[in-house]
């Protein structure tokens, strides 16, 4: 058996890891997943995925496909996930058919539906805004609750699609046409996000806080500093908060927990994302091990990693342009990388489309606010275009 040890020897390799979902963050949980002697299998419907270019080893099929689910993890040691929009009933089968699959579908069911998620949180005494259930958008249901409000589709909302700020009842014929939630509008000062790990044992590993900002109406994290600049008692009560959430979900594996601080320093939970996140991709140059590293020792039970920060980070995502498509044209790149302390990864995807996430750029420096400005220098330097425009 490759996993569970002692004895403290594994035949090569390691771990056969099967992942659901075939994007940039199966990409780098691919790459990492080699560094330490795994191998991976790509479950993803796009021939030659970003992840699956890495990993050597694709199953070409949409991840909804029982058999091809079922073969995935016939042939692999452990599964897991990039994505959380999947099947959670045919994995908790696997599962149940002794399948080693992590995080839990059962903990992924909780999750993937926004208004169940709200209500593990809430029920778990985990902070989170105020809620209520919207089956529908009801114009006088929303007018109770209370504007300003922000509504949420409960599934397969991702990039902000699916979410939808309403500052008052004018807002209401945006409303989306979808199963959703309603919950309080939370005036933040800031966004936060906390990488927990945790492993099959219940031990924990938390990465530093970190600060999201957003680009306006889009809500795609558009600048990520760490650590976040905040006083050191908010630093502690956010990854208090984020340890006690992955606790009460008794995950396995990495999670990002984003929160929202307030002007009165009130922490409160937004989202929990069961998987690698995008506010971790700097653990890749700035922490002793990083979040994809981090998940795999998790998920195969080997002891977790130092989460310790090296030196400060800023990271961008590298959108596609607006206006262009087809396949990627990188403009910039060498002034970028000219730049001392400077990582550009670059995702693979054979096509770009408008804000669709092709890269991401992150920047170290000994001065954090040198690293932002370094950040936003490479935004206006980089431009993934496209051969074609639509
Ligand atoms: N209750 C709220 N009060 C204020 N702003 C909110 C609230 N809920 C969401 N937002 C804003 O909308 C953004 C997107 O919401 P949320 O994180 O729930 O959606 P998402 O589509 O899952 O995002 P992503 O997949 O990018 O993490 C948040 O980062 C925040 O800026
Ligand atoms: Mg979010």
């Amino acid at each position: 058996m490759p996993l569970n040890p002692p004895p403290d020897s594994y035949p090569y390799p390691v771990a056969r890891i099967g992942i659901i979902g075939g994007g940039q963050l199966g990409r780098m949980l691919a790459k990492a997943a080699k560094r330490i002697g795994c191998t991976c299998l790509i479950l993803d419907p796009t021939p030659g995925c970003p992840a699956g270019q890495v990993a050597g080893e694709q199953i070409v099929a949409d991840s909804h496909d029982p058999t091809a689910l079922a073969e995935l993890v016939g042939r692999v040691d452990v599964t897991t996930f990039d994505i959380e929009d999947i099947d959670a009933d045919a994995l908790h089968g696997l599962a149940a058919a002794g399948h080693r699959i992590y995080p839990d579908p059962a903990l992924l069911a909780k999750v993937q539906d926004k208004l169940r998620q709200k209500q593990v949180l809430a029920a778990a005494g985990i902070p989170t805004a105020d809620f209520a259930a919207a089956d529908q958008p009801d114009a006088e249901a929303f007018a109770r609750f209370g504007y300003p409000l922000v509504q949420k589709a409960r599934r397969g909302g991702y990039d902000g699609r699916g979410v939808m700020i309403m500052p008052d009842a004018g807002a209401f014929s945006r409303a989306l046409p979808v199963p959703g939630l309603i919950e309080r509008f939370v005036p933040a000062v800031k966004e936060l996000a906390v990488m927990v790990a945790r492993g099959q044992d219940g031990s924990t590993r938390c990465y530093p806080p970190v600060e999201m900002r957003f680009r306006p109406g889009e809500n795609i994290l558009e600048l990520l500093l760490a650590p976040a600049r905040v006083p050191a008692s908010v630093v502690s009560a956010a990854q208090a908060l984020a340890v006690a959430t992955v606790d009460a979900l008794a995950g396995v594996g990495i999670f990002g927990i984003e929160l929202f601080l307030t002007a009165d320093d009130c922490l409160l939970v937004n989202e929990v994302a069961p998987r690698t996140h995008n506010s971790g991709h700097y653990t890749i140059e700035a922490c002793l091990t990083d979040q994809f590293e981090q998940h795999l020792r998790a998920i195969t039970g080997l002891p977790l990693g130092s989460t310790e920060l090296l030196r400060p980070a800023a990271m961008i995502n590298l959108l596609g342009a607006a206006g262009q498509c087809g396949r990627p044209v990188i403009r910039g790149l060498r002034a970028a990388l000219a730049i001392p302390g400077v990582s550009v990864h670059l995702y693979g995807k054979a096509e770009t489309r408008p804000s669709r996430k092709m890269g991401h750029v992150t920047v170290l420096d000994r001065d954090i606010e040198q690293a932002r400005h370094k950040a936003e220098q490479v935004r206006g330097l980089i431009e993934i275009g496209g051969e074609e425009t639509p």
